[in-house]
């Protein structure tokens, strides 16, 4: 059996030699593993004649220690090198491509989102919010649409409770509502949000999609007020006029009614995404009902207003040339990398 002293010179002489901490690890594992040189010493104890035994004990407890000092002393020399090389730059490459970082882009439902809410706050809107889950008075009773009125058909809710109390929002005109009890007249407010419908799905529906409400109320506010917004509105967005067309709309919280489309940009002659009209129905819109109006508490005598339920999905879709509205919230990172 080799003596603990030649075991010793061998670690020493190892040790020396290695040059990463990879190596000294390598060492540690032969000389103090399970099975290692040290290791091997203590399980011949049993074996030796009695009075050699404290001994041969004593000192594998000694060469443990010193091996374990020089592998430590020879770490540390090796990090103190690599450090000091790598502050004068050796091992560096500086023509090599940095490493790239994995960075994210805002939506491009936020991108258009917060485009419109810069718009509107040029010309004098405030951006303001309202709950999704919404109480019946803010999405129906107040926008005149009573318990049996045909238009609650259209919107496709999804009921909250059997009582039909609370519902996900079909669309942004309860928030309407809500700024007409809250502000004082004259205001102008746009609220971008959520909305949910029990649609059958197509290229150009979704169970959950944005519109952009917005409201004005002051005096004397005409027709020629509404369509000049939109006009705005059309024109900040796409940068060019877009070929649209007005056409009466029924919605019972506004007096006259009005359908904004715009011109599919996807087809000439009718595609799925316009159901082959070559239209998009894009912007309902109207002067506020006087009902509606004194609702909320604001006398219709002296105030009037237009509304409008901007389609910002559609929205969205057209400024960015995306053929199914179910790729926005699909969460394909493939469609979301090209924003
Ligand atoms: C409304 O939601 C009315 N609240 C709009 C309004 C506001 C009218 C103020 C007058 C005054 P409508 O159901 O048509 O109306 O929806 C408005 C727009 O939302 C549509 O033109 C369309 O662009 C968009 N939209 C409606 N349903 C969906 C859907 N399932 N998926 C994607 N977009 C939709």
């Amino acid at each position: 059996m080799e003596s603990h002293q030649d075991i010793l010179k061998q670690a020493q002489e190892k040790v020396l030699a290695a040059l990463s901490p990879a190596a000294l690890k390598e060492i540690e594992r032969e000389f103090l593993g399970k099975q290692g040189a040290v290791a091997g010493l203590l399980a011949s104890i049993p074996s030796l004649p009695a009075v050699q035994r404290r001994d041969v004990g004593k000192n594998a407890n000694l060469l443990k220690k010193a091996i374990q000092q020089a592998l430590a002393e020879r770490g540390e020399a090796l990090a103190a090198t690599s450090l000091s090389a790598e502050r004068k730059g050796e091992g560096f490459d500086p023509s090599l491509p940095p490493a790239s970082l994995m960075t994210g882009s805002l939506h491009p439902i936020t991108q258009v989102t917060r485009e419109l809410e810069d718009l509107f706050l040029s010309m004098g809107y405030s951006v303001i919010d309202g709950p999704e889950v919404e109480l019946d008075w803010f999405n129906f009773e107040a926008l005149n649409i009573g318990r049996d009125h045909p238009a609650r058909d259209s919107q496709d809710t999804f009921y909250c409770d059997e009582a039909g109390k609370f519902s996900l929002r079909p669309h942004t005109s309860p928030v309407q509502v809500r700024a007409m009890e809250k502000l004082e007249p004259p205001f102008r407010v746009v609220a971008p949000g959520r909305c949910f419908r029990n649609e059958s799905t197509d290229a150009s529906h979704e169970h959950t999609f944005h519109q952009m409400e917005g409201l004005v109320v002051g005096k004397d506010i005409s027709v020629g007020h509404l369509i000049g917004a939109m006009k705005t509105l059309l024109r900040g967005i796409f940068h060019r006029d877009v070929e649209v067309r007005l056409r009466p709309g029924h919605f019972p919280f506004v007096e006259p009614g009005f359908e904004l489309d715009a011109r599919c940009p996807f087809c000439n002659a009718g595609c799925s995404v316009c159901g082959r009209t070559t239209w998009i129905e894009l912007l309902p819109c109207g002067l506020v009902h006087p009902k509606v109006l004194q609702m909320s508490g604001i006398d219709p005598e002296v105030w009037s207003g237009f509304a409008f339920g901007l389609g910002l999905s559609r929205l969205v879709m057209l400024r960015y040339g995306i053929d199914d509205i179910r790729h926005l919230l699909g969460g394909d990172l493939r469609f979301l990398e090209q924003f």
